[in-house]
């Protein structure tokens, strides 16, 4: 019988590098795993391989150029851009990362980039020089906090004749990589999950309050991934300028009291909790009931009394089987004092990050975390908070795993 169930497909984007041949074994490899894949060249990557050998082997025109008549009535790089499940770009060159990283779209691949919604799977290749070069180190970075997937390059012999990181990545690798990300992790199915993100607010007067740099990003992307891996997540959100992912239940907390308040009322109905918020460890002691006046000169004094410590009364009251999981934003000693925190909380698995980092902790797109549980200690390099909540998420379910051998 005819299978007419339609096959994932990947927009595979070829640019002007060496490694362009072997875009060739990329394809044959996504297309073993059933997938269809459809080709879009830059210029210069024709100058590498005919266009004909890819519509040879995909059994499809390739697309090459914007001004070109199209076969359909479709206008083709947005027609590409919608039939993607998946982008790929193998080889990207430092030329193409840049344009993507500063939405340049002046070909036909840069211009389906840009108009897809699909992920970005990106596999540079070029001399070791410009790949550390910063210019291409930051637009990496760049393309990374907007969710881009880089994979690889890997480190050889490269055709320049050096030596060091620059080669394309091994074609099974990129292969792999695509397929995980056209077919994501359901592990999570029908687990609860608790997050909790952003600051709290302790109030001062009513209009004055005391707060963090916190923006929610972290929390927020964790959400996310724990709903995109099948779990039903509740958000327990401080104030945050950040749309909240879809499907997922909200509930706003402004004080480190009211998230106390939530998280204890809510954590025992949980399988997993992560709670990246940072709430305020001190709130005034008295609240002024107007706002506060200048004293012509005088120096204020405020009182600030201790706040509860939520993630700790969360431990308290910990489930067998429970994972709980939370962060630490350090300044210094930063994994003594994470290691100190995962043992006076209870947590199962602590994420330690060194907010004086570049790239790292407060109100940015990327973080550099540790993962510290009882048994050891993981070091990340940086990447998306997005990339990070899901590496947080494989720790924690891999010690449900554990756990549930254990029992
Ligand atoms: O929100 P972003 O801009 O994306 O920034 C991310 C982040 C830096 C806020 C995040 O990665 C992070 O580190 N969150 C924890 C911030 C924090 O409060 O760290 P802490 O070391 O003070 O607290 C340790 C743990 O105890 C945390 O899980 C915290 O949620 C919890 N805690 C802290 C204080 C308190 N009174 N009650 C708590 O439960």
């Amino acid at each position: 019988m005819e299978n007419t169930a339609k096959k994932p497909c990947v927009v595979l984007g070829v640019t002007g590098g060496i490694a362009a041949y072997k875009a060739c074994e990329l394809l044959r490899l996504l297309q073993k795993r059933g997938i269809d894949v459809f080709v879009v060249m830059t210029k210069n990557a024709c100058r590498f391989v005919a266009p004909l050998t890819f519509e040879t082997l995909s059994g499809h025109p390739v697309a090459t150029d914007t001004f070109e008549r199209p076969a359909t009535w479709e206008v083709e790089h947005i027609a590409l851009a919608k039939r993607a499940d998946l982008f790929v770009i193998a080889p990207a060159t430092a030329n193409v990362l840049g344009k993507l990283a500063c939405g340049i779209a002046d070909d036909m691949l840069t211009t389906t980039a840009m108009a897809t919604r699909a992920p970005l799977l990106l596999a540079p290749a070029m001399n070791t020089g410009m790949w550390e070069s910063a210019a291409v180190q930051q637009n990496v970075q760049t393309l990374r906090a907007r969710g881009a997937h880089i994979v690889g390059p890997a480190s050889g012999h490269l055709a320049c004749g050096d030596s060091g990181a620059g080669k394309l990545e091994d074609v099974e690798v990129i292969a792999a990589r695509a397929q995980a990300l056209l077919s994501p992790k359901r592990d999570m199915e029908g687990l609860r999950v608790l997050v909790t993100a952003g600051p709290s607010r302790e109030m001062i007067d009513p209009v004055r309050y005391l707060t963090n740099r916190s923006s929610g990003k972290m929390g927020y992307a964790v959400a996310r991934a724990a709903q995109r891996r099948g779990a039903q997540v509740t958000l327990l959100s401080g104030p945050a300028a950040l749309t909240p992912p879809a499907d997922v239940t909200l509930v706003p907390f402004t004080t480190t009291q009211e998230l106390l308040k939530q998280a204890t009322a809510l954590a025992p109905q949980m399988d997993v909790v992560v709670q990246a918020a940072a709430p305020a460890d001190y709130r005034a002691e008295e609240v002024a009931k107007s706002k506060i006046k200048k004293r012509g000169g005088e120096a204020l004094t405020l009182r600030l009394v201790e706040n509860p410590d939520v993630a700790a009364a969360i431990g308290a009251g910990k489930r067998p089987g429970q994972v709980l999981v939370g962060f630490a934003a350090e300044t210094d000693d930063v994994l003594t004092n994470a290691q100190a925190k995962l043992a006076r909380k209870r947590l199962d698995l602590i994420v330690a990050n060194d907010v004086t980092q570049p790239g790292a902790g407060f109100d940015v797109d990327t973080n550099i975390v540790t993962l510290i549980t009882e048994a050891d200690t993981r070091s990340l390099p940086l990447m998306s908070k997005d990339e990070a909540a899901e590496r947080i998420l494989d720790r924690a379910m891999a010690l449900r795993e554990e756990r549930a051998r254990k029992a």
